[in-house]
């Protein structure tokens, strides 16, 4: 059964108010099903692999939180960072480990904080990806078609020929600049990266050794631990050693063993509130409500307030209203570029 490697340590900075440092929005049950995303992440996958085949990346202050709202895997496959490096330093640190047994260990690295709608469809996919991982050292990706010119992503260019439903990747641009996405977007051969990697762990280790010497240099020394003031030892020196740098710029945009598996499952990035606003049933205003509120001339916007407080809402369109702790945030719903304004300026006040 392959091994699930969870990326949990992302900071959720679009979901200030509600995501803050101390429970980042991985934390969240963010769809009030009773599951945070992190949790969602679990069930999605435990279908196609077990319990202690689970490892999470997330940063030490989370480690507690990790341990609650994942008591089935054990904690030695909770991996703690002492620092953000970003995911090529959160993707070695977990692969090189699973990698000292089993080298020929299937992973699939997923992002913990993505909505999945069709859970069938999706697992089709990876199960695909799975058995074409198997050859050479591929890295497999999933690609998903676009729908509209997003900066956020990245874009995975493939050949067309050999027809097959496994796609040999020709260009992966991370972060596309807003005139390059337009170009991309509107040429119809690309498609996003889902973020969701699935290879085997030799494979990515050689990538690791081919482009990222420095980072195999440091997780080569780190491979198994007997103690965890051992382990929180090596990586308290090993995250000082590396550079900040993604897994999509250090590797993917590099490789040529790149190959891409196309989803249609319902997919999305739940990178913001006007992406959760998407994602749930509206009223017949296009408002959605979390909130105990009365509503007046309001349309397409978005309440989110603790319900111990009646919230009066007149004359909004296209808001976002919520409130977490001791901040209320009232802005257009979508304005996301400016979340990282607010929170410095937030910062300063105090
Ligand atoms: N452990 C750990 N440490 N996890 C991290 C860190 C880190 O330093 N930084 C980010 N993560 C986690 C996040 O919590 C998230 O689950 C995942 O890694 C991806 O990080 P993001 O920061 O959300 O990346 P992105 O959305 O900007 O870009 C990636 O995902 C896009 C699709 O959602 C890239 O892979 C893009 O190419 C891709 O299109
Ligand atoms: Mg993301």
């Amino acid at each position: 059964k392959p091994y699930i490697v969870i990326l949990a340590g992302g900071i959720g900075s679009r979901f200030w108010p509600y995501s803050r440092k101390k429970r980042p929005k991985q934390f969240l049950d963010l769809f009030g099903t009773g599951r945070t995303l992190l949790q969602m992440t679990f069930d999605r996958f435990l279908g196609i692999s077990q319990a202690d085949h689970f490892f999470v990346v997330a940063n030490q202050q989370h480690y507690e939180l990790v341990k609650e709202q994942l008591p089935e895997i054990p904690e030695s496959n909770i991996l703690t960072e002492p620092l953000r490096r970003n995911t090529a330093t959160s993707v070695a640190y977990a692969c090189y480990r699973i990698g000292v047994h089993h080298p020929t260990a299937k992973i699939i690295v997923t992002p913990s904080d993505h909505l999945i709608l069709h859970q069938d469809k999706f697992l089709a996919k990876i199960q695909l990806a799975l058995t074409a991982s198997e050859i050479d050292h591929r890295l497999l990706t999933v690609g998903i078609r676009p729908n509209r010119p997003e900066t956020g992503y990245g874009y995975i260019q493939y050949h067309l020929e050999p027809a097959s439903k496994v796609k040999k990747v020709k260009t992966f641009t991370e972060k596309p600049n807003t005139k390059l996405a337009q170009t991309f977007f509107e040429s119809g051969d690309f498609v996003w990266n889902s973020g969701i990697f699935i290879w085997q762990a030799k494979s990515i280790i050689h990538a690791f050794e081919k482009y990222m010497p420095d980072v195999a240099e440091v997780f080569e020394e780190g491979k198994e631990f007997y103690k965890r003031e051992e382990e929180i030892a090596f990586t308290k020196k090993a995250y000082t050693l590396v550079k900040n740098i993604s897994i999509d710029h250090g590797i993917l945009e590099k490789s040529d063993q790149v190959y891409t598996v196309l989803g249609d499952f319902g997919w999305s990035d739940l990178g913001s509130w006007m992406s959760l606003y998407e994602h749930h049933d509206l009223d017949n205003a296009n408002n959605l409500v979390e909130a105990n509120a009365l509503l007046y001339d309001t349309k397409n916007s978005f309440i989110k307030v603790s319900p111990e407080k009646l919230v009066v809402v007149q004359g909004l369109e296209n808001y976002l209203v919520t409130e977490s702790d001791n901040v209320l945030l009232i802005c257009q719903l979508d304005q996301e570029k400016k979340f990282r304004e607010f929170i410095n300026d937030a910062k300063n006040k105090g």
